[in-house]
């Protein structure tokens, strides 16, 4: 997975141009529009609505790359209650992307991403569908559908590997404002040697989006699309999605970004993960996707708390919790032991998680304490009136409450 990450990033900054910026924190401190960073572009939106500060390093840049930090479990953009039950949602994850900023636009990104997929990262072409924007006057009254891209594609893959969705799919927005655009986005079929096309974007493990590519043309103010003074680029491509296509594995999980953690999470339950009973192993996934949201947070500021991005923070980490105590016998604390592998396996790549690695198992053992507390004597009352409501099969509202 290291591999893959600075692979990316090589093929952006040393063969096209494009200056390496850090990912911003995955807690923004300066954008009260956002819970969390959902996307690689959040930090750049000044410059693509011509507001950075001229004076900022920021200001000069034409290209940019890296692998920024996300979390989607909160605000417009949440995953949450998808993550565990599925193979390839998560709440933390990281984003390889490139962007341009008033540089090259839709003939330069897909020349760019058709190259890195299929020479520099060698996926086979013939397992790549292309979406792009068909038009939606509801959602995004006059922008017209992008026949630009679809031409643009014409010269990469065949009509049938071509497909128009409406903007719920193909206009892309990091949240109820902000800048925004027409998008396309590449999908990977993990079978391949079949026509897949009627399996894009319908839900289905096999056959998911690894990366999108939005052209930034428009800011979302309350009134409505305003278009803006330049164009740009800003690219989506999921780490996690393109590890599992990389290393011909069949869920992100089961990767060298989640197998050290699962592997953790056996030694402390004693369990073992992919057996054929599903709880335990939604409980290992949560787990081990779940530790890293929490940690990240931490490193980067956020504390759990019982508001705003800090509440998120604390749900995420007692959902962990209370998986592993209901379906991996966790009764003790377990979460803070995961610290460890975490750091690990990623403090070279974000240091931040080394620095902090003391404070983030002390912040999390004391979370698990106080919340294990909690729920051992909640289930023991839950049970009580369980039962002595039992021959009603009802439990009234006050007792919930
Ligand atoms: N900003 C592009 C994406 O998140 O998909």
């Amino acid at each position: 997975a290291d591999k893959v990450r600075e692979s990316f990033i090589e093929f952006f900054r040393d063969g096209n141009g494009h200056t390496f910026w850090p990912s911003s924190p995955c807690v923004p401190h300066d954008d009260p529009t956002l819970l969390f960073a959902n996307a690689g572009m959040n930090q750049y939106k000044p410059l693509f609505l011509g507001q950075c500060d001229p004076a900022l390093a920021m200001a000069k840049l034409k290209r940019a790359t890296n692998s920024q930090k996300c979390i989607r479990a909160g605000g417009k953009k949440c995953d949450l209650d998808d993550v565990g039950k599925d193979v390839y949602h998560h709440t933390y994850f990281e984003m390889l992307g490139n962007w341009s900023f008033g540089d090259y636009f839709k003939e330069g990104a897909i020349k760019m991403t058709w190259e890195c997929l299929t020479v520099k990262f060698g996926l086979d072409p013939e397992r790549l569908y292309i979406t792009y924007f068909g038009g939606d006057e509801v959602k995004a009254p006059g922008v017209p559908a992008d026949e630009e891209t679809r031409q643009i594609w014409l010269k990469y893959v065949p009509p049938e590997r071509l497909l128009p969705f409406d903007a719920a799919d193909n206009f892309w927005e990091m949240g109820d404002v902000g800048p925004c655009g027409p998008c396309t986005e590449i999908h990977y079929d993990r079978i391949g040697g079949r026509d897949a096309a009627a399996l894009v974007n319908m839900d289905d493990p096999d056959v998911l989006e690894i990366w999108n590519n939005v052209f930034i043309q428009y800011n979302r103010e309350p009134g409505g699309l305003k278009e803006l003074p330049a164009q740009h680029v800003d690219t989506g491509m999921g780490f996690e999605r393109l590890a599992m296509a990389m290393q011909g594995k069949q869920s992100n999980y089961d990767t060298d970004v989640f197998q050290p953690l699962l592997d953790r999470v056996a030694t402390l339950s004693g369990k073992t993960y992919g057996r054929a009973d599903s709880k335990p192993d939604v409980a290992f996934r949560v787990i081990s996707d779940h530790i890293r949201a929490v940690a990240f947070s931490i490193a980067d500021g956020q504390l759990p708390s019982n508001t705003g991005a800090g509440y998120v923070i604390r749900r995420i980490l007692r959902r962990a919790i209370r998986y592993g105590y209901s379906f991996l016998d966790l009764n003790e604390p377990f979460m803070h032991a995961l610290v460890p592998s975490l750091a690990g396996q990623m403090g070279d790549a974000f240091p931040e998680l080394k620095a902090q690695q003391q404070l983030i198992e002390r912040v999390i053992l004391e979370e698990e304490e106080s919340f294990l507390h909690t729920l051992a004597n909640g289930i023991e009352r839950l049970e009580a009136r369980l039962n002595e409501f039992k021959s009603t099969k009802v439990l009234p509202g006050d007792v919930v409450f």
